[in-house]
């Protein structure tokens, strides 16, 4: 028999989903789910936001049920995929001390997204303690189901190294085979990263650059109207620039019509194509993509307490999983006195 191999992944709840979340991991996690042939499960990493959210409570709450509407929108199927709530998981948290045993404070300071982290958010010496050591509470978001495989932006990539190296260091010492090590699954090449509207590398909420999943047709016409293209572009009968131009960019990786974009640039390279003339065609591209995503997340959204139901299943069935792994790392430690 096939032994099927299980699938976690999970997003911190922090304000609603967008279409670079889409493009880079969404839409893949939907296909993997699909194929039916991997053990799903989707975890909603309140706690982990709550580690530079501590203040803030009331965003996460939130933007948790604001990330399982975007999710049942995309085609998350909570009878495919096991949608949980990690604050809901107590065995999460007691791993997370065990493992934390593992880890040396230099090797988390030279983690390279910490660091980043670190810097974007203005820490400098006022690191959360919590914060600081969340990727040894994300490894045991892995282990807890685990997990083969860990579909995750590249920025990620740290993340799955220092699981992988916990999951060694905790099979070697205890002399058991009790967790698995995770292998990161990451976009394909240009899918990794959509750049903003206003062309920044990154689509971020605080960049406030962002198409929404859940963006009406109005706004989203006009966003793209307000779309970075070629500075230099302005004339319609000017040549355009398609490098660095967001309109292309979204093109390239939304339309499935190559041979059309291919027409549409080299017409806009000659000149005598116009901003606007692309960007109507863009929204046209993208409003038959996004318009099924937001009917979909309308209808779902009519029943709140149905929403918090399939969160509140998820969580119970995952709790049994994490349970169970509890229980074999307790007893490989030798912390099962009463057994
Ligand atoms: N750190 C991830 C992010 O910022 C979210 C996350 C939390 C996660 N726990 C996880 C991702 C476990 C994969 C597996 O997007």
């Amino acid at each position: 028999m096939l032994i099927m191999k299980t699938i976690l992944t999970g997003d911190r709840p922090t304000g609603k989903l967008h279409i670079g979340h889409y493009i880079g991991s969404l839409k893949n996690r939907v296909k993997m789910q699909n194929s039916g042939k991997y053990r799903t499960f989707i975890m909603i990493a309140d706690q982990q936001a709550l580690t530079d959210n501590a203040r803030d409570p009331e965003k996460i709450r939130r933007s948790l049920v604001e990330v399982t509407l975007d999710y049942l929108a995309v085609g998350i199927d909570p009878a495919k995929s096991t949608i949980l709530v990690q604050s809901q998981i107590p065995a999460l948290t007691e791993l997370t001390s065990y493992y934390l045993n593992l880890v040396t404070v230099s090797r988390i300071e030279r983690n390279p997204t910490v660091k980043a982290e670190i810097q974007q958010k203005h820490f400098e010496r006022s690191i959360p303690a919590g914060f600081f050591i969340y990727p040894v509470s994300q490894t045991a978001d892995i282990t807890a189901f685990k997990a083969d495989l860990v579909p995750v932006g590249d920025d990620q990539e740290p993340m799955i190294e220092q699981a992988r190296e916990i999951v060694r260091s905790f099979n070697t010492i205890y002399q058991k085979d009790i967790l698995v090590e995770p292998q990161g699954v990451f976009p394909p090449k240009g899918f990794g990263r959509l750049p903003g509207l206003d062309g920044n590398a990154k689509m971020s909420k605080s960049l406030g650059n962002c198409i929404y999943l859940s963006d009406d047709a109005d706004t989203l016409r006009q966003k793209i109207m307000s779309m970075y293209t070629d500075p230099d572009h302005i004339h319609v009968s000017d040549p355009g620039k398609i490098d660095g131009n967001m309109v292309f960019t979204y093109l390239d990786i939304f339309d499935s019509d190559k041979a059309k974009v291919a027409e549409l640039k080299e017409q806009y390279q000659a000149g005598g194509l116009g901003d606007v003339k692309i960007k109507r065609y863009l929204n046209e591209v993208l409003e038959a993509e996004l318009r099924p995503i937001r009917e979909r997340r309308q209808e779902f959204a009519k029943d709140i307490p149905a929403v918090y139901d399939i969160l509140k299943k998820g969580s119970e069935k995952a709790n049994e999983v994490a349970e169970q792994t509890l229980k074999e790392v307790r007893a490989a430690i030798g912390v099962n006195y009463f057994d």
